[in-house]
């Protein structure tokens, strides 16, 4: 077999980012594993930092010549503290792909030949070599590019809906709504009846929701953000919500909303709050600065973080594959991707690339092809 190409990524205690591509043997499976032939992997913001770190990609030289395929960027000092785990190791990077199976293990041959989507976290490279258990094979008239972003959003969203009903929430709010994972928690919950606040923060964002039928659509530009968001939660009891902000007051805005809904009719004293429980989960860091919280929210609240593995792990084997299940059947609607743009593995290290994937705008999804312009 020929070689395998693949994105590495690594930080030096210098303070350099280097993004690679490296060349090795394509992997023989074993008994359980498989080969995938890698079609097409999504660039998602939780590859990105895995990827790019803090890295000043805009002053970023990318060198090609026999010898290498590579970029630099530089890092300032000031960030090498919080990246200290992973300085001077390469790296495998891309979370999720699809790609047809070209050999598999004795005990995995029934998806020979078969599409599947995989997790694996270094899926930007031309082969992957990944346990069977870890695939899910996607029906015939699926395209690749449709299977690459089976697992990070799709399960994330239907894994909210999971979240909200073992909590005993009756509906929720969701920030950066117009995201991709956003649409797809919308359709979600316009299927279960599940009454859904979208925060924005831009007019064709908010059209965009409306045309996918969302009821609560709200921008944090307005200057009466605040009373609606009262408002909308007053109608509906939202007691959770899923922050994908993370920096600034955020989740403030989201808590002492939330008390002042339920306590809008409280009488006399009112030392502890509202006695329901109100919920924030900071589940991604599209604004990376300090999280402030206030003191307005009485004494039944909480703030943390989400991450979609481990609440899939506790949802258990069966209830995953359940949801797995609903992902390959409704991959070309509900989990439907929009896809701005394809990228080669050469492209997507370039800064001249990362510049048009990096802002993460919305509606605005690329997907690495590993075997493009080979
Ligand atoms: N914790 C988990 O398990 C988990 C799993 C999956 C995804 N995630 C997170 O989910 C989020 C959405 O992912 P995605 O792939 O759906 O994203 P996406 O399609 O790339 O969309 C990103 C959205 O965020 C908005 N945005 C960016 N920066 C913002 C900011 N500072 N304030 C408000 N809005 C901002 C963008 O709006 P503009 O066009 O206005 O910039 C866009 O609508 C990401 O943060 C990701 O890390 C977390």
């Amino acid at each position: 077999m020929s070689e395998n190409r693949q994105i590495v990524s690594s930080a030096t205690h210098q303070g350099e980012l280097i993004l690679s591509i490296v060349q090795n043997e394509i992997p023989t499976p074993n008994d359980e594993e498989v080969i995938v032939k890698m079609e097409a992997a999504p660039i998602n913001p939780s590859d990105m930092f895995p990827m790019l770190t803090f890295a000043d990609y805009s002053k970023g030289k990318l060198m090609v010549d026999d010898q290498q395929q590579k970029m630099v960027a530089p890092i300032s000092e000031q960030y090498l503290d919080a990246i200290r785990s992973r300085l001077d190791q390469i790296l495998p990077v891309g979370n999720e792909g699809a790609g047809r199976v070209i050999a598999a293990g004795t005990n995995a041959k029934h998806l020979g030949g078969k599409l599947v989507s995989l997790v694996s976290g270094q899926c930007y490279q031309q082969f992957v070599k990944v346990p069977a258990a870890m695939c899910l094979a996607h029906k015939e008239d699926t395209t690749a590019a449709e299977a690459a972003s089976s697992f990070v959003n799709p399960i994330t969203a239907l894994c909210f809906i999971e979240t909200l009903k073992t909590e005993g929430h009756k509906a929720m709010v969701h920030t950066a709504a117009a995201s991709n994972l956003g649409q797809m928690l919308l359709k979600l919950c316009l299927q279960e009846n599940i009454e859904l606040i979208c925060i924005i923060r831009s007019v064709e964002q908010a059209e965009l929701l409306r045309t996918l039928g969302a009821k609560y659509i709200i921008n944090s530009m307005d200057e009466d953000f605040k009373e609606q968001l009262v408002d909308a939660m007053t109608e509906t009891s939202a007691t959770l919500a899923f922050d994908a902000i993370g920096g600034g007051r955020m989740a403030d805005t989201l808590l002492s909303s939330m008390e002042h809904a339920l306590s809008r009719n409280a009488s006399g004293l009112n030392t502890y709050g509202s006695e329901q429980h109100k919920q924030v989960y900071i589940y991604g860091r599209l604004a990376r600065g300090p999280i402030t919280l206030g003191q307005n929210y009485g004494m039944y609240w909480g703030a943390g973080g989400w991450l979609v593995t481990p609440v899939l792990k506790k949802l258990g084997l069966r209830r995953a594959a359940e949801l797995q299940a609903r992902v390959v059947n409704e991959i070309k609607t509900t989990f439907a991707s929009h896809i701005t743009g394809d990228l080669s593995l050469l492209e997507a290290i370039d800064p001249v690339h990362i510049a048009r994937y990096l802002p993460k705008k919305t509606g605005e999804k690329y997907l690495i092809k590993p075997q493009k312009g080979l």
